[in-house]
């Protein structure tokens, strides 16, 4: 066997094409465009490289885009401060708070502190519990955009065995929540999953991702899943980019994995530029849902 490409990058000009349609449509009914906040504190170069790409697709999608740079020794208050000026400026519709934050802030006040309909992460509590019960305000945008590829390759996830190493905030445990649910919005067959979830406590690690139908790696760390803990003909999603002296490497060993999996994303060119796309479909929803909030 040799794995077939899920080309993230073809998905993602498709999809990033269809929300400029409706990005315009939504221009011409409200005479105004949406618009994405990013808070970038500091200028740690992954998160600089991550903001500028999360602007030009912004731009070419006709969204309007802002950059609010703060210094590296910026208070846990003065971010917060930043991020209630966002949720009040009705020019602003969605916020983006660029993530890792410096150590000295603490990331889960600011997080809570984004107003839950400008919240395109998703990461506010509100929106995770309603992810929990099935009703989504918001999909956070790497499992929508994994759940938007497979989709698009016709790949269900209903009645499959999913297997999700990687339990966290923004990945692991919002893609699990979203596959065991029954419908989450995107059809019935892209839902209904059995999840499992695992960790870097998890026992016999290997003979977990063995069962995988469809194998998810979370982990952030280069190369970690190899050929044997993949079942023959399974489907691998790769989420990891880690920057190694070989330049950027997903959390999968690919070159181990294409001859035992049926599909396998590369990495770049896999998820990643899926996860900017929801961006933009996360920034035009959030500006309808403002208008539905004030009645208009
Ligand atoms: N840093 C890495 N991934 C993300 C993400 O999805 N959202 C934000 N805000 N920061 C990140």
């Amino acid at each position: 066997m040799s794995a077939e490409v899920l080309d993230g990058k073809r998905i993602a000009k498709e999809i990033q094409a269809e929300i400029k349609q409706r990005v315009a449509t939504f221009v011409e009914t409200h005479h105004f465009a949406p618009a994405l906040a990013a808070v970038l504190v500091g200028d740690d170069p992954a998160s600089q490289v991550y903001v500028r790409n999360k602007e030009r697709a912004c731009e070419r999608a006709g969204i309007k885009s802002q950059l609010h740079r703060m210094p590296a020794d910026s208070t846990t208050d003065e971010v917060l401060e930043k991020v209630r000026q966002l949720n009040e400026d009705p020019e602003v519709s969605g916020i983006l708070v660029q993530l890792p934050l410096p150590r000295e802030v603490d990331t889960q006040v600011v997080l809570d502190a984004v107003s839950p309909l400008k919240d395109v992460d998703a990461f506010h509590p509100r929106n995770v519990g309603l992810i929990s019960q099935g009703r989504p305000q918001f999909l956070p945008c790497t499992p929508h955009g994994i759940i938007q590829m497979l989709k698009r390759y016709q790949i269900h996830t209903q009645g499959k065995n999913v297997v999700i190493v990687g339990r966290s905030d923004i990945v692991g445990k919002p893609m699990a929540l979203m596959l065991a649910n029954r419908d989450i919005g995107l059809g019935p067959e892209m839902a209904n999953a059995t999840v499992t979830i695992c960790h870097s406590q998890t026992s016999d690690l290997g003979a977990v991702t063995q069962q995988a139908d469809i194998l998810i790696a979370a982990i952030g760390q280069p190369k970690f899943i190899t050929g044997d803990m993949v079942k023959l003909g399974a489907v691998v999603v790769d989420v990891g980019i880690n920057r190694t002296d070989d330049g950027l490497v997903g959390d999968v060993d690919y070159n181990d994995v294409v001859p035992v999996a049926s599909y396998v994303t590369p990495v770049p060119g896999g998820v990643g530029p899926l996860t900017v796309t929801m961006l933009l479909e996360n920034t035009l929803s959030a500006a309808g849902l403002q208008l539905a909030a004030v009645g208009s």
